[in-house]
C-alpha cells in the first residue's frame, strides 16, 4: 500500500493506473470494522482501491467535537493495508482547502430533519469534500455505511443531480456484539456510558418490531422506542421515523421507513438507524391494525 499525503503525488500514482475500475473509500479516519466492510466490499469489487483519512473541519459546527475526534493515523495505516487498499491519501487541511472557496455547496434536499437539522451546515461541508475528493480520485465506485444513512441519501442525490460518475454503494452497518454501532466516537464514552449504549440498538428494534406487527401509529412506535430507553441515562438528541430515502413524514407503511436515533452522551454523539420494509416480507403482522 502506497501512502500520499499530497494531491500531486495522488495524481500521479492514479495517472499510472490506466483503465483500471478504482473503487473510494473517503473516511475520517480512527478506523474500525465499518470502515474495514467499505475497504473489503471495495477491494472485491474493484482493480484498485483508494482509501481517504480526512477530518474534515467543515463538516463540524462551532461547537461540535472537531478537535476531540479521536486519530490514530498509524494504526489507521495498518488497518487499511490490511482491508486491501492500494493508496491511502492523508491530506492536511491546507491540501484540501488551500484558499477560500468561490462558490459553496448547499445541501437542500433531505436536510431539514435529523443530523441535517441538528447539524446545520454539517452536509454542505460533506458535500464539498466529497465533491473536492471525487474530483482527485475520480473513482468509479465509492463506498458509505448505512449507519450514515441520511449521509447516503443526500451524496446519492448530489450525484445524481450533478451527473457525477461515480457510483454510491452502500454497506450495512457493521455492530459491536452487544448491537452498539461501530463508531469511531465509540472510544469517547466513559466506561459506564459504553455498558449502556446497547440499548440504543434495542430501542430501534423496539420499535422496528412495532411497525412489523402492523402498528401505523407513529406517536406509538415512538413511545415503543422510548419505553426501552426509559432508564438510559443518555440524552435524546432526536428519535424519528420518516420515509426512505425522502425522509418524509410517513405516510405508507408499505414503502421502507427509516427510525432514526441521535443520542448525546457526556463526550460522545452518536446515532444509529433501522431501515424497515413492512412490503419486503418481513413483516409479524397478523391483522393491520395491532397498535
Ligand atoms: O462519513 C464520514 O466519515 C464523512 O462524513 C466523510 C464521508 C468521510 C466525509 O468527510
Amino acid at each position: 500500500m502506497q501512502v500520499v499525503r499530497s494531491k500531486r503525488a495522488l495524481k500521479a500514482i492514479l495517472s499510472q493506473q490506466v483503465n483500471k475500475i478504482i473503487g473510494f473509500v473517503p473516511t475520517m479516519g480512527y478506523l474500525h470494522e465499518g470502515h474495514l466492510a467499505l475497504m473489503k466490499k471495495a477491494r472485491l469489487e474493484n482493480e484498485f482501491v483508494v482509501a481517504s483519512v480526512f477530518v474534515n473541519p467543515t463538516q463540524f459546527g462551532p461547537s461540535e467535537d472537531l478537535e476531540a475526534y479521536p486519530r490514530d493515523e498509524e494504526k489507521d495505516q495498518k488497518q487499511s493495508e490490511r482491508a486491501g487498499v492500494d493508496l491511502l491519501f492523508i491530506p492536511s487541511v491546507e491540501e484540501i482547502y488551500p484558499k477560500d472557496v468561490s462558490a459553496q455547496i448547499k445541501a437542500v434536499q433531505a436536510v431539514d430533519v435529523l443530523d441535517g437539522k441538528a447539524r446545520p451546515g454539517h452536509f454542505d461541508g460533506v458535500l464539498t469534500v466529497l465533491l473536492k475528493l471525487f474530483m482527485l480520485v475520480q473513482p468509479d465506485r465509492a463506498y458509505f455505511g448505512q449507519k450514515d444513512a441520511q449521509q447516503v441519501a443526500v451524496v446519492q442525490n448530489f450525484v445524481s443531480d450533478y451527473f457525477l460518475p461515480v457510483n454510491i454503494r452502500v454497506v450495512e452497518t457493521v455492530r459491536e456484539p452487544d448491537g452498539l454501532a461501530k463508531s469511531s466516537r465509540n472510544v469517547n464514552l466513559l466506561e459506564e456510558e459504553r455498558k449502556e449504549a446497547p440499548v440504543i440498538h434495542q430501542a430501534l428494534l423496539a420499535g422496528k418490531a412495532r411497525i412489523l406487527d402492523g402498528c401505523q401509529n407513529e406517536k406509538e412506535i415512538l413511545d415503543a422506542v422510548r419505553e426501552v430507553l426509559r432508564a438510559a441515562t443518555l440524552k435524546l438528541d432526536y428519535l424519528a421515523l420518516y420515509s426512505y430515502p425522502d425522509f418524509k413524514p410517513v405516510t405508507d407503511f408499505t414503502k421502507p421507513i427509516i427510525l432514526a436515533i441521535a443520542v448525546q452522551y457526556e463526550k460522545a454523539r452518536l446515532i444509529d438507524n433501522e431501515i424497515v420494509r413492512v412490503s419486503g416480507g418481513e413483516t409479524n403482522a397478523t391483522n393491520d391494525d395491532v397498535c
